[in-house]
């Protein structure tokens, strides 16, 4: 198969990361460890980790006419992932994230900017773009009602739809039936889904860290295993994740062998600094993998 061509709408942030140490009590101040600004988003960060697999990355979104903005668009199209369906807006910063990396994890804040402005109405002009890809990646940092008119069109056309409910947002259950696979982490499967959603239990691939990947055949869960790697930085993980996953899943793969390369391409993300920074190439995966 040629390479696939995956079209992200989504979100695009300045991520603001600092390093420190320990966490600050209400009130207190800290002398943090570093400071850095990197490109990020959770639909940025997905088109990334897509395009350095080797897909066709297109990507709907927004960012401010600051300087931000024009740096965020700069950086999406040296990874080749095409922007001409990304506007600038007047009037509106582009979107941040206040990322804190303690202990090689993070805690993050969302100021939306720009990102609120993807509205429908948007998305709807780029309606023909929509159809002719292989497959739509969906996250949860735009108006919910674009996810929902972007699952609504695609159910219609019958393109396939990987769902990233991050961050949790609460959804009517017709709209989360429409997507192919939804892929919460485990804390964003418990807020989301319970028992009672046993009918979207064959949609849900559920990332659980360390403890491997979760996955519903024949109305039974099975893991995929994670690999074990020394972590530098997990921001973006499920993010190269979910842009591996949407990958392999449009060249074919079947879901458990889908599930385990995204799975080695999440591996390499966390051993480098940055959303993007350690998102691997494809033959990286490939020497991961043999
Ligand atoms: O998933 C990580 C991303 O979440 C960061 O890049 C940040 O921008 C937030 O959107």
């Amino acid at each position: 198969m040629s390479n696939p061509t995956i079209m992200v709408i989504g979100s695009i942030n300045v991520d603001l990361v600092t390093v420190t140490d320990n966490l600050p009590d209400q009130g207190e101040t800290l002398l943090g460890n570093q400071f850095h600004i990197n490109p990020g988003g959770k639909g940025a960060n997905q088109a990334v980790a897509a395009a350095r697999l080797g897909a066709n990355v297109q990507m709907i979104g927004k960012v401010g006419q600051d300087s931000n903005g024009e740096d965020m668009l700069k950086a999406l199209e040296k990874e080749n992932v095409s922007t001409t369906m990304i506007e600038s807006v007047s009037n509106v910063s582009t979107g941040i994230a206040n990322i804190i990396l303690s202990n090689h994890d993070n805690r993050i804040i969302i100021v939306p900017g720009a990102n609120n402005e993807v509205t429908p109405e948007y998305v709807k002009q780029y309606k023909e773009e929509i159809l002719k890809s292989d497959l739509v990646l969906l996250q949860f940092e735009i108006p919910l009602e674009t996810v929902m008119y972007c699952l609504d069109l695609c159910k219609e056309y019958d393109i396939p739809v990987v769902l990233n409910p991050a961050p949790a947002r609460e959804m009517p259950e017709a709209y989360w039936l429409m997507a192919t696979y939804i892929t919460p982490n485990e804390t964003e499967a418990e807020r989301l889904f319970s028992e009672k959603d046993s009918n979207l239990n064959h949609k849900l691939i559920i990332t659980k860290g360390e403890h491997g990947v979760s996955y519903s055949m024949n109305n039974e869960r099975f893991i995929v295993p994670s690999y074990s790697v020394e972590p530098i930085d997990t921001t973006g993980a499920g993010d190269t994740f979910n842009g591996a996953l949407s990958v392999a899943l449009s060249e074919g793969l079947d879901l458990p062998s889908a599930i385990n390369f995204a799975n080695a391409a999440a591996a390499l993300s966390i051993q480098k600094f940055g959303a993007q920074g350690g998102m691997p190439t494809r033959s990286e995966v490939q020497s991961f993998l043999q």
